[in-house]
């Protein structure tokens, strides 16, 4: 069974600490928005569809101290005060802020009711939330796992399983329901630097789920694509502008051009809360910039001198040139994708 990366426990969420994998599994418990913008921000939690979940859940316990007799005002000034400070914990993932953005919509459409009555509401949203996102992610694996032939050769970039969702997954997911449906599958996952989210995560969830599979660093892939007949390339997204254009983990998009001049066919898996209609193309995706310690200070100690300079983009963004198709939980989004990605609303 895959695992469950967050829980709600009534006035508090529970999450494995990701940072701490594959060594240990910890649990955290979170009951305070300083907490949980710590763990948004050091990657505790982490992967689109989680950190907007958790953010939903960190609305609620934003308000959980006002007084249920408190007046709307002073409600919804704690509403705004723990929505601005969780939306600005992680910038490029849009999830983030679709989460964020249904719950205060929500608090809004109900702002006749008494404080108390919208406190309870709001907890029922993000729970509902959760489920449709647990939900969600079956329906997208389902698709994804059509695109998978048997005994498939893949390679995945970026932890995208149940760690990074709810539930199951995105790309990963797809790759668990394909290997759930019998089909004979190896894959090559990029060790994703300089968090190592495929070696630390993608490792562990598959060799959870018993699927096979091959370590590889991420300046293998292009030997890897010369030299064995990969099939497919899958991998999820943080933000997905209406054409198409993708950002996701940094070195996405390397594999992207290395699938192109070795035609292989590059999907994408992510679910409708990841694109964004508002942006017209990725140059407009704002891309997260990480510290220099993160590459620097590599594998328990310092790998470079102490005063590098560092470049660290979190991510980077893929034109929707070089993507075959979209995964999405309401199927297979294919090009011309000007036109077939608005239609996903319809
Ligand atoms: O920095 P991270 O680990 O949050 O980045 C995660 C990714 O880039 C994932 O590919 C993306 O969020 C999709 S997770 C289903």
């Amino acid at each position: 069974m895959p695992v469950s990366t967050l829980v709600w426990l009534g006035d508090k969420i529970k999450i494995i600490d990701q940072t701490e994998l594959p060594l240990k599994l910890k649990y955290l418990e979170i009951s305070d928005i300083p907490t949980l913008k710590e763990a948004i921000i050091k990657l505790r939690i982490r992967g689109a569809p989680a950190i907007g979940i958790v953010a939903a859940f960190g609305v609620c316990i934003g308000i959980k101290h006002i007084a249920k007799d408190a007046s709307k005002d002073v409600l919804f000034a704690a509403l705004k005060t723990t929505i601005s400070e969780l939306k600005q914990t992680r910038p490029t993932a849009v999830n983030l802020a679709w989460a964020l953005d249904a719950m205060f919509n929500t608090a809004e459409a109900n702002r006749q009711r008494s404080t108390q009555t919208i406190k309870e509401i709001l907890i029922t949203k993000a729970l509902q939330m959760y489920e449709e996102d647990r939900a969600d992610n079956r329906r997208l694996a389902k698709f994804g796992a059509g695109l998978i032939p048997n005994n498939a050769q893949i390679i995945t970039h970026c932890n995208t399983g149940a760690l990074a969702t709810v539930d199951f997954g995105t790309a990963l997911g797809s790759i668990f329901h394909a290997h759930a449906e019998g089909k004979k599958l190896h894959v090559w996952v990029d060790e994703t630097r300089p968090l190592l989210q495929g070696a630390r995560l993608n490792m562990w969830e598959l060799q959870n789920e018993g699927v096979d599979c091959t370590l590889i660093c991420d300046n293998t892939a292009a030997f890897v694509m010369q030299k064995f007949k990969i099939d497919l390339c899958i991998v999820g997204a943080d933000r997905i502008a209406a054409n198409g254009d993708t950002a996701n983990k940094i070195g996405t998009y390397s594999l992207a051009v290395l699938s192109k001049h070795h035609n292989i066919p590059f999907y994408i898996a992510a679910p409708v809360s990841t694109f964004d209609f508002a942006l017209e193309h990725g140059e407009q995706i704002p891309i997260e910039e990480r510290g220099a310690d993160e590459v620097i200070q590599g594998f328990g100690k310092r790998i470079a001198p102490k005063n590098s300079r560092v470049y660290s983009p979190a991510f980077d963004m893929t034109s929707s040139s070089l993507i075959t198709a979209f995964v999405t939980d309401r199927g297979i989004i294919n090009p011309p994708f000007e036109q077939t990605i608005p239609n996903i609303l319809c």
